[in-house]
C-alpha cells in the first residue's frame, strides 16, 4: 500500500513578490520552500508518520547518532517547468533506487523506490509555486536525506531513522556560468577505497573530499579530481561530478571503478551519445592515458556531468609536478560534442524534445 502523507499548511508562506525576486535569481541550495516532508522509521513500526508541514528548523537531542556517527545518505535530483506549466522530474526511481544502495552500505533501513517518489511529488505538489519557469534552465533541487535520529552513543545501527525531502530553487551550479572549470588533482587525499563508501551518495564522502577542494582552491583551481586509492593512477570523479573524455573518432570513455558513485545523468549520457552516434566505453581510465591523449591531440574535449552542474565543460587539469592543458576543441563554452549532449539532456528534461527514453516523470 503506498505511503499516505499528512499536510499541514505553511500559514506564514513566502509572499508572491518576494518569491519572484526569489527564483529570479535563485542561486544554488540558498532558499528553501515553505514546506518539507518527513517520515520515521523503526524497527516495530518500519516507516509510520509521513508529513508535510512548514518548512523549518528540527530539534536533534546532542547525543542523535548522525551527529557522531555519520550514519546517513541523501540524493540531489530536480523538478523541471515546461513551457506548458507542468511540472516534471527525470528518472526519480533511479534516485530511488539508489539511494536504497546507499542505504543499505550504511546499514539504514530501506525506502520502497514507489514510496520514496511519492514522497518527492508530494513536496513538489505542496510547493508547486517554487518551480521556476525554465527560462534560463532553472530548477527546483530536490534534497532527500535519510539519517540516524535514535539517541544513542553506542556504535550500531540506529533504530530511529528520519527520511525527510526538502527542496530549493537551482540556477547555475557555478557561478561563472557556462564555461570550461579548470581542475586540481589530489595526489594526497582519496575519495573511496576497495569495499568503502564510495559508490554511496553519504555526507562522509563529501566531508572527506573538503580538503581536498580547499587544496584546488589554493591552487586556483574551480574542482579537484581524485584518482583511485590502491595505484593512485586511475581516474574516480570530480567531488560531485562524473568525468567524459571525447576521442577523435568519436568514441567516449568515461571512468569505471567500483568505487565512483554512478550518476544517473552518468547513465543518461551514455544513453544519449549512443543515440548521437557516439560509443561510450566504461573502463578504468589513466593520468597517464589523459596526459598522452590530450598531448597527442587524442582527446578532443572533457566534461563532467551531475544532477547540480548539468553537463560541464572542462579545461585544464593542475597538479604538484605540472599541468595537462585543455584539450584542443574547448571553446570559450566547452566543446562541440560536449554542447551537444548537454542540449539534448536539458531539452529533454524541460519538455523541448521528444522524451524517447520515457524517462520524464510527470508530478504536476
Ligand atoms: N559523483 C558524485 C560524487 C556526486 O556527488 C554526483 C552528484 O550527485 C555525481 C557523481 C553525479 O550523479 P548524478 O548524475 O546522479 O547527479
Ligand atoms: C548533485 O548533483 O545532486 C549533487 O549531489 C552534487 C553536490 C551538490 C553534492
Amino acid at each position: 500500500m503506498p505511503m499516505e502523507i499528512s499536510v499541514t499548511g505553511n500559514a506564514a508562506p513566502v509572499p508572491d513578490d518576494r518569491l519572484a525576486e526569489i527564483l529570479s535569481a535563485p542561486g544554488f541550495g540558498v532558499h528553501f520552500t515553505d514546506h518539507m516532508l518527513t517520515v520515521e522509521w523503526t524497527p516495530e513500526k518500519g516507516w509510520h508518520d509521513a508529513r508535510i508541514t512548514p518548512y523549518g528548523p528540527i530539534t536533534l537531542d546532542p547525543a542523535t547518532a548522525v551527529l557522531h556517527y555519520a550514519q546517513e545518505t541523501f540524493e540531489g535530483m530536480k523538478a523541471y517547468r515546461h513551457e506548458d506549466g507542468s511540472i516534471w522530474s527525470f528518472r526519480p526511481e533511479e534516485n530511488g533506487a539508489r539511494m536504497a544502495r546507499s542505504s543499505h552500505r550504511l546499514a539504514l533501513p530501506v525506502l520502497e523506490v514507489e514510496d520514496f517518489v511519492a514522497a518527492v511529488d508530494a513536496l513538489v505538489r505542496v510547493d508547486e509555486r517554487w518551480v521556476p519557469d525554465g527560462a534560463g534552465e532553472k530548477s527546483l533541487y530536490l534534497r532527500p536525506f535519510m539519517f540516524a535520529s535514535e539517541k544513542f552513543l553506542g556504535v550500531r545501527p540506529s533504530q530511529h531513522v528520519t527520511f525527510m525531502v526538502i527542496a530549493s530553487p537551482a540556477g547555475a551550479y557555478f557561478k561563472g556560468g557556462l564555461k570550461p572549470v579548470s581542475l586540481w588533482l589530489t595526489e594526497e587525499y582519496t575519495r573511496a577505497g576497495r569495499g568503502g563508501m564510495g559508490a554511496a551518495k553519504t555526507g562522509g564522502n563529501y566531508a572527506s573530499s573538503l580538503v581536498a577542494q580547499q587544496e584546488a582552491t589554493s591552487h586556483g583551481c574551480d574542482q579537484v579530481v581524485f584518482l583511485d586509492a590502491q595505484e593512485m593512477r586511475y581516474v574516480e570523479e570530480l567531488g560531485g561530478m562524473n568525468m567524459y573524455f571525447v576521442y577523435d573518432d568519436g568514441h567516449i570513455v568515461t571512468p569505471a571503478t567500483g568505487t565512483i558513485l554512478e550518476g544517473i545523468t552518468r547513465a543518461s549520457i551514455i544513453e544519449l551519445a549512443g543515440k548521437l552516434g557516439h560509443s561510450v566505453e566504461e573502463r578504468r581510465f589513466s593520468i597517464e592515458e589523459w596526459r598522452d591523449d590530450v598531448s597527442s591531440g587524442r582527446i578532443r574535449e572533457i566534461f563532467a556531468c551531475g544532477t547540480a552542474a548539468v553537463v560541464t565543460p572542462v579545461g585544464s587539469l593542475k597538479h604538484a609536478g605540472g599541468e595537462i592543458p585543455a584539450p584542443a576543441d574547448t571553446g570559450e563554452a566547452g566543446g562541440e560534442l560536449t554542447g551537444r549532449i548537454r542540449s539534448a539532456l536539458v531539452d529533454l528534461q524541460f519538455g523541448r524534445a521528444e522524451d524517447t527514453f520515457g524517462w520524464m516523470h510527470r508530478i504536476v
